[in-house]
């Protein structure tokens, strides 16, 4: 009996000790275990001494080991709450309410994808619909269907990834076109988005990947006034109806007659000597057109004394560079977010 009232003076004097020592949540975890741990906790070591006891010493023993318990108990609760207040305290004091709340960012489309979704619209409207081809293409897709053979010099203006001697990066979305005369009924009006792909180097006006938007419309009666119609429509819509539209000759394998169509620049109204978006000329080219070749008809089975029809292609980055008076094509493709971000509200 005497030993264990000499342990049970020992025990108290040694956790005052030890709670001194108390300073953060981890020496508090650390007494815890120390003093009340299920298995080797001091406390729980007074009861295997209860055991060795004589029974008559029993009750008064137990009511002291009892005491002790409560005892520790209670001012390992005590410090508990101490800490816990203490660690709040010192996070009030991080804590700047007057700074802004830390809402995480949330991203928005791409530039270039917006332009795809402004254009997509404008032809949606139309009645158009929008098929899709594969960026890998076969040089009979790429050239050969579009009236353009192994030794014609369009294919030099459009320097080819190769993959092998058939398989190609496709150069031009204008495959699509192919594809979905062959696999679709007559009439057609689809618009064909998607990359493309040609051997340049990266400058402010050429990179190795771009987007290009084609488009198909086949028909009994399809003439060039309905071309013209359907165009000025479109860039009207996108830039501004107080645009000027031009029809310029020129010459495309898979087309007869062919256009490159211009606005008047809509950064500096036409003409300025110093607008470095038209270099002072008034105008910008925005796209190639023309009525399909009969050829093209006749390759994919299309009956070309019954039906004609137009077709246009044309630059995604290009449109987006002269609507938002962008510099530098490469800044699509750098992800710089200061740059990224103008565009988040659009
Ligand atoms: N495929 C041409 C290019 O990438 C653009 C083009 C011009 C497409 C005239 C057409 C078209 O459908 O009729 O340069």
């Amino acid at each position: 009996m005497e030993i264990l009232e000499k342990e049970i003076e020992e025990i108290r004097k040694s956790f005052e000790i030890a709670e001194k020592d108390v300073k953060d949540y981890q020496t508090f975890l650390k007494l815890k275990e120390e003093f009340l741990g299920k298995k080797k906790g001091k406390i729980h070591s007074l009861l295997n001494l209860l055991k060795s006891l004589p029974k008559e010493d029993k009750p008064r023993a137990g009511k002291l080991i009892n005491e002790m318990k409560d005892f520790v108990e209670n001012r390992v609760k005590e410090i508990e709450k101490k800490i816990e207040e203490e660690m709040i305290r010192k996070r009030r004091e991080i804590l700047d309410p007057t700074l802004p709340p830390l809402i995480p960012e949330i991203g928005s489309s791409h530039p270039i994808r917006k332009m795809s979704q402004m254009i997509e619209e404008i032809f949606l409207k139309m009645g158009y619909t929008i098929e899709e081809g594969p960026e890998i293409e076969s040089d009979w897709y790429n050239f050969e269907a579009l009236n353009i053979p192994k030794d014609h010099p369009a294919r030099d203006t459009q320097d080819t990834l190769y993959i092998d001697n058939e398989m190609l990066l496709r150069t031009h979305t204008s495959p699509v076109q192919i594809r979905v005369m062959q696999k679709r009924k007559l009439p057609i009006k689809s618009i064909m988005p998607g990359k493309v792909f040609r051997k340049d180097e990266p400058d402010p006006t050429h990179s190795p990947m771009f987007f290009q938007v084609e488009g198909l419309l086949i028909d009994k009666g399809v003439s060039f006034a309905h071309l013209k119609g359907t165009l000025e429509l479109f860039l009207k819509t996108l830039f501004s109806k107080y645009i000027k539209i031009r029809f310029r000759p020129s010459y495309f394998p898979f087309t007869e007659p062919s256009a490159e169509v211009d606005i008047s620049c809509p950064i500096c109204g036409g003409g300025q000597m110093d607008c470095r978006t038209c270099k002072g000329t008034g105008w910008l080219e925005v796209l190639g057109a023309g009525m399909v070749h009969p050829n093209v008809l006749r390759v994919c089975g299309i009956d070309w004394n019954e039906y004609t029809g137009f077709a246009f292609g044309l630059g995604v980055e290009r449109l987006a560079i002269i609507k938002w008076g962008i510099e530098d094509m490469r800044l699509f493709y750098e992800n710089d977010l200061r740059f990224l971000k103008q565009f988040s509200r659009l």
